[in-house]
């Protein structure tokens, strides 16, 4: 019988969030083509002023309903549409995914040193990896959006991670979800090894990045020394 309640006031809980979140749907969905838009500004003017993209890719998504309503219940926050804009700062999400390691910093510090983009937080799991060996530079940012009823502030979690993190992250995401979260301490570990050899892949490649980048200025040089 209490099962029974539960489960009602589950379905309750849940058609009430459907119908608040249609309503609140549209600032998150801006709040996204809003930042999305800026990134996509920054990478053009990058390529334009240095020959290359320092985004691979961007991927973005809204938290799905069920999702919100796992996370709350997860962390003792009431169960309402209402309560998840006050306590979600991923309601909005962007992932960004770029070429090499620096290219994770300059995008980072390009986005938040904009005026109207306001940093609220900052998780930087690539100088500290989590301990299963998760790499990423999280960001939560706050944008404004601009709607009829005028100004409103709009939070979104930014994160930006390598080709080589993201590997990583998908990989271990879907045999975490395919093991149920029960994943044997010696496949945790191997996980972890893996990623530290990533880490160490992503390393060489920034740096031969950098030796290519030396011997063009060289030859740059090289050549305007011997103009006429
Ligand atoms: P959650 O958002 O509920 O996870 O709690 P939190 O706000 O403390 O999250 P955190 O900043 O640790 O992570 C937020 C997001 O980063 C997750 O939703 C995932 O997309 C990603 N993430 C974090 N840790 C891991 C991890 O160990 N593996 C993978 N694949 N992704 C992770
Ligand atoms: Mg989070």
């Amino acid at each position: 019988m209490a099962d029974e309640k539960r489960m009602q006031q589950m379905s309750e809980d849940f058609q009430r969030m459907v119908d608040d979140f249609f309503a609140i749907q549209c600032r998150y969905s801006a709040a996204i083509k809003e930042v999305q838009t800026k990134l996509e500004i920054l990478d053009d003017e990058f390529q334009m002023k240095h020959r290359r993209n320092p985004i691979h890719h961007i991927e973005s998504r809204l938290k799905s309903i069920q999702s919100m309503m796992e996370k709350l219940s997860r962390k003792h926050f009431a169960v309402s549409m209402q309560s998840a804009v006050e306590n979600l700062h991923d309601i909005a999400g962007i992932r960004v995914i770029c070429s090499y390691v620096q290219d994770v910093y300059t995008i980072a510090r390009l986005l938040t040193t904009q005026d109207d983009v306001r940093l609220l937080e900052m998780q930087d799991y690539i100088r500290n990896p989590k301990p299963n060996g998760y790499r990423s530079l999280h960001l939560i940012v706050e944008i404004p959006v601009f709607l009829q009823s005028g100004r409103l502030p709009v939070p979104v979690e930014v994160q930006i991670r390598t080709i080589a993190m993201d590997f990583w992250a998908s990989l271990e995401h879907s045999m975490r979800y395919k093991a149920a979260g029960e994943v044997p301490e010696d496949i945790s570990e191997e996980l972890h090894r893996v990623g530290e050899d990533i880490a160490s892949l992503d390393d060489r490649m920034q740096s031969i990045h950098d030796r290519i980048d030396a011997v063009i200025a060289q030859q740059a040089t090289k050549a305007e020394e011997q103009a006429p």
